[in-house]
């Protein structure tokens, strides 16, 4: 719980004076209490985009954009990247610890032996054109689960929230491999629950009947610390989204799907496909400044994908470690001179020499590093977003299960500054 700091904000219009609570959280900026604001004085607050409102109370993650510092549950996200594993990293984002050996191992014992998806959702999948993009599989087959798994979409029953939890972030790996399977015309491969979390994913996407596939551990560290980097990341759009649609009481899986389709823009997950495609686009190291000039030109609606963050205006810590995960992954695979990387290096000393993107504080986020890593893992570019979703699952679920036992928490409504016709009167068609 925020403590109530004792001080008051007091705001001041015309004769009239309000003052209002403010709350202290444990790390970040005091909170202005508004919620009385519209009863007391008649008045809304006008902020687009939320840049300076708070949504919720949340004791999950913790971004100081400043400093360049993402914790879970209080940790940082660079000790996680480095010691934990995405499974203790789900552990931690859900139930507020880190595990000890016994209750990892329980929940790991969980999670895997829920890995396996209703058989009938086979059917579910093959109703998909073949060249759907896999996010839109994942977008309608998490939805869609909500239709296969009734004895757990009860909200009101701990039981089932906790049912429901386990088998999303179970099932999403296997849920996201076939969309891939599906989307380039192989058979669905299913998980083996001797594997880790992040081998099994790797397995499910690149093994095929036809011959045995083993998956480099080099592989399944970086593919592990990829689910780790983007497991949560505060009240980002998708997590509002996934607490806004849960604020309506609707079922677990509906409000991860509606996470899933809020990821997808490029502005927000879709970033790490749209970074490559651009990396693609460019080419050769020589057409860099046409970009650049591009990225900068006010009447282009061009931006530098991979690069800005809302909340960083440092550096992204995610960006750091990702990219140390992509100088050993493309070590491993000797693919250190392939021109799109050529252009990628390239295009970041630049960008972080030149006086439009200093001055405006644009680093290269996560997404211009794991668009990289999981090309030379050899993933198309259309499954980088719903890898993305795969791992903000397990933060999603998080925030939800937190929103439903927040006691102060109420259906999202948001109000508008509205700027429509005033009151008029119909006119008939005749005569307009
Ligand atoms: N290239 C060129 N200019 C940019 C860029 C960019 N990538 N990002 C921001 N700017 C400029 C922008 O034009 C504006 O300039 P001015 O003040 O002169 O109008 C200024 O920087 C501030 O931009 P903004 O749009 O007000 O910033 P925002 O906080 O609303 O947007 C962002 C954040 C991430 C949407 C934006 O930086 C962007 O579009 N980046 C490219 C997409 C991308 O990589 N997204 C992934 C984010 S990380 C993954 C995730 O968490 O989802």
């Amino acid at each position: 719980m925020a403590k109530d700091t004792g001080v008051t904000a007091t705001l001041t219009f015309g004769d009239t004076t309000v003052t209002m609570p403010m709350s202290r959280p444990t790390l970040g900026p005091d909170v202005v209490d508004i919620r009385k604001l519209y009863a007391e004085a008649d008045i809304f607050t006008y902020d687009p985009g939320f840049t300076s409102t708070a949504s919720c109370e949340s004791a999950i993650t913790y971004i100081d954009g400043d400093k360049g510092e993402l914790l879970y549950r209080g940790y940082p996200i660079e000790q996680l990247a480095d010691k934990s594993s995405f499974v203790e990293v789900c552990y931690l984002l859900i139930y507020g610890e880190l595990p000890t050996a016994e209750q990892l191992k329980d929940f790991t014992d969980r999670v895997t032996n829920h890995t396996m998806l209703h058989e009938q959702m086979v059917n579910f999948f093959r109703g998909f054109r073949r060249d759907a993009h896999p996010m839109a599989i994942v977008c309608g087959v998490v939805g869609a689960m909500s239709a296969f798994y009734h004895d757990s979409t009860d909200i009101f029953d701990p039981w089932q929230r906790e049912v429901a939890t386990i088998r999303l972030i179970a099932k999403i790996p296997t849920i996201v491999a076939w969309a891939y399977k599906y989307h380039v015309g192989q058979p669905f491969v299913y998980p083996q629950n001797h594997m880790s979390y992040a081998e099994n994913f790797l397995h499910m996407c690149f093994s095929v009947p036809a011959q045995e596939y083993k998956v480099d551990p080099i592989l399944t560290r970086a593919m592990d610390r990829i689910f780790t980097l983007h497991a949560d990341h505060e009240q980002n759009a998708s997590t509002s989204t996934v607490r806004l649609a849960g604020s309506s009481q609707a079922n677990p899986f509906a409000c991860i799907a509606a996470g899933v389709a809020c990821l997808w823009g490029p502005a927000h997950g879709g970033a790490n496909q749209a970074c490559l495609e651009m990396l693609r686009e460019i080419g050769t190291v020589d057409r860099i400044p046409e970009y650049i000039a591009r990225a900068k030109d006010k009447s282009d609606p061009f931006r530098l994908m991979g690069f800005g963050h809302r909340v960083y205006k440092n550096f992204d810590p995610r960006a750091k470690v990702m990219k140390e995960s992509a100088d050993e992954v493309l070590g491993l695979l000797g693919i250190e001179d392939n021109p799109t990387l050529q252009v990628a290096k390239e295009l970041e000393r630049i960008a972080l020499e030149d006086p439009y993107f200093v001055e405006k504080k644009l680093y290269p986020n996560v997404d211009f590093y794991s668009g990289i890593i999981l090309d030379a893992i050899g993933f198309p570019t259309s499954m980088f977003t719903p890898i993305f979703a795969l791992a903000r699952t397990a933060g999603w679920i998080s925030q939800w299960k937190e929103m439903i036992a927040d006691p102060s928490q109420k259906i999202g409504r948001p109000r508008q500054l509205y700027t429509g016709a005033a009151h008029r009167d119909y006119v008939s068609v005749a005569e307009r």
